[in-house]
């Protein structure tokens, strides 16, 4: 997604990037209710249609991690860098840290995914890291909302330099994905709720 930076004299027309931010973890949530419940299904059936597997850990690559950390990484984290904040100490190497283990269990989760009807080893290791994900990403989620973005308002995150005018392009993006976690959602139902739910309140499928 191209990020277009303009002046704030139109404000209303933007808007600013923690509040973005903020918009896109109530999508990542939404997908993390999904995993929560695919790991329940998995946990006592292997019976899980592939493609549905396959759509919600794209979204949580492709929407999570490459749009959504990587936004991050490169818009909010350099700019509270250049207004002082530590990058390799403190609340910013620990979200960068945070990506990383997320992409770990990523990594294996997708590696697991094509083995899941035939091996119920692989299943549990599925829903082990399926869950260690989800508690990472729920809470990282939280530290954000709640620390991380906050600093930054108060650092002058309402300056010019973070506001952005979506382009259509960026809306055309934002309905894609809202499309697809819809989706996604739809096919969750047919799994389980998990017993445990790590944030009650964060999505409209898990609690
Ligand atoms: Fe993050
Ligand atoms: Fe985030």
């Amino acid at each position: 997604m191209t990020i277009h930076v303009h002046e704030r004299e139109s404000s209303n027309a933007h808007l600013r990037l923690t509040d973005v931010l903020r918009g896109e973890h109530e999508h990542v949530a939404r997908g993390l209710g999904c995993l929560a419940r695919l790991a329940e299904q998995l946990r006592v059936s292997a019976e899980v249609h592939p493609d549905a597997v396959s759509a919600l850990l794209d979204f949580l690559r492709e929407y999570a991690d490459h749009f959504h950390h990587h936004k991050e990484e490169a818009l909010l984290f350099p700019w509270m860098e250049r207004h002082g904040m530590p990058a390799d100490a403190g609340p910013l190497a620990m979200m960068k840290q945070e990506h990383e283990e997320g992409r770990d269990h990523l990594r294996h989760l997708l590696a697991a995914a094509r083995h899941l009807q035939l091996d119920a080893g692989v299943r549990r290791e599925f829903v082990a890291r399926a869950e260690q994900y989800c508690a990472l990403l729920y809470a990282h989620i939280d530290k954000e909302n709640h620390i991380l973005y906050p600093m930054a308002d108060r650092m002058g995150s309402s300056t010019r330099e973070l506001y952005q005018a979506p382009s259509v392009e960026d809306e055309k993006q934002e309905q894609h994905w809202e499309d697809v976690v819809d989706h996604l959602e739809n096919e969750a139902r047919h799994w389980p709720k998990p017993r445990i739910v790590p944030r009650p309140g964060c999505c409209g499928t898990c609690g």
